[in-house]
């Protein structure tokens, strides 16, 4: 009888620690995320991102076209916000690793206010939601996929 509890206690002992040290542990972070869950205000698209990659054999150059590098990835708003108003141009400088990433759209890296012959022109760096559309209709619409005006909810959550 004794023994039986003694066991009992072993096992519920040993998964608890299992658990514990599981979730003391992060997982590594994944090269290649499964599932990327894009929220926005068509509805959240749950794009499946490592079939893209592996199954649809597209490059990862297709998408990353900019920080790809070493695994980690820059995020696409970081470059591309849903508009380029006064909270982008106050706070973007914050979101790249290092200088190299100001010249994809300064001249050189940038220390202050800008004069007016010194700013990037916005008119030719697509929003949020036209990158991504461009992005992901544009190659379905050449190699297959769902695009276009009938297509929506076949990315978009109802
Ligand atoms: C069909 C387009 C596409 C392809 C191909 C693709 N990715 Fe991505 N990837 C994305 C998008 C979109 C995101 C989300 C970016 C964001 O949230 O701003 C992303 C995010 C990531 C992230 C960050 C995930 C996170 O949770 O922060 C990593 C790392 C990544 N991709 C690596 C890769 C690697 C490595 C490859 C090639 C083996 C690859 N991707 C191929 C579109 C793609
Ligand atoms: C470091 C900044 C940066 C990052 C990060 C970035 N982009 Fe861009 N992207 C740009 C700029 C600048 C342009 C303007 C055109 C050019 O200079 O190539 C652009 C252009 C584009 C275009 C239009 C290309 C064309 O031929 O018209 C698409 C689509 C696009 N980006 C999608 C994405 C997606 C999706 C991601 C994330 C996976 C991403 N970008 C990440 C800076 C960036
Ligand atoms: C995706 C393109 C893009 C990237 C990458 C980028 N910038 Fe900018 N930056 C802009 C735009 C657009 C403006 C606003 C221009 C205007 O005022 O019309 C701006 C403005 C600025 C300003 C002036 C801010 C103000 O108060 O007027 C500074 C400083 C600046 N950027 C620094 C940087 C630095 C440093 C980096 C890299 C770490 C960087 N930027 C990367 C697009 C970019
Ligand atoms: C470089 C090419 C390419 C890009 C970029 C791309 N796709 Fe695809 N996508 C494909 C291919 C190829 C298929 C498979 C078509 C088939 O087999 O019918 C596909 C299929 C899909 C499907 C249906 C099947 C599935 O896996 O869910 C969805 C939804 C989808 N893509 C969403 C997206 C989204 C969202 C983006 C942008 C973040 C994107 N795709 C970017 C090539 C691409
Ligand atoms: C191939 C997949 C795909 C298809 C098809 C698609 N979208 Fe999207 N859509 C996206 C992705 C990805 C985003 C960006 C998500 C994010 O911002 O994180 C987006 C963003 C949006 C946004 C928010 C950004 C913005 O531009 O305002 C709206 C609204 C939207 N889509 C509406 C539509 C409508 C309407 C259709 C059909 C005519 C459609 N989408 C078709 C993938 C798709």
């Amino acid at each position: 009888m004794q023994r039986r509890y003694f066991l009992i206690s072993l096992i519920v002992g040993l998964s608890f620690l299992v658990a514990v040290i599981g979730y003391a542990i992060p997982p590594e972070k994944e090269k290649v995320p499964a599932r990327v869950v894009l929220d926005n205000t068509g509805g959240r698209v749950l794009f499946s991102h490592r079939t893209h990659a592996e199954e649809y054999h597209t490059d990862c150059a297709d998408c990353h076209h900019y920080g790809l590098e070493g695994g980690t990835s820059l995020p696409c708003g970081a470059c591309h916000p849903p508009e380029f108003n006064d909270e982008f141009r106050l706070n973007h400088q914050k979101a790249f690793p290092d200088k190299a990433a100001c010249l994809r759209c300064h001249d050189e890296a940038p220390t202050g206010p800008l004069a007016e012959g010194e700013r990037p022109d916005i008119e030719s760096i697509p929003t949020r939601g036209d990158a991504f559309h461009t992005m992901c209709q544009g190659c379905h619409e050449q190699g297959g996929g769902p695009f276009g005006a009938d297509a929506c909810y076949q990315c978009h959550e109802r």
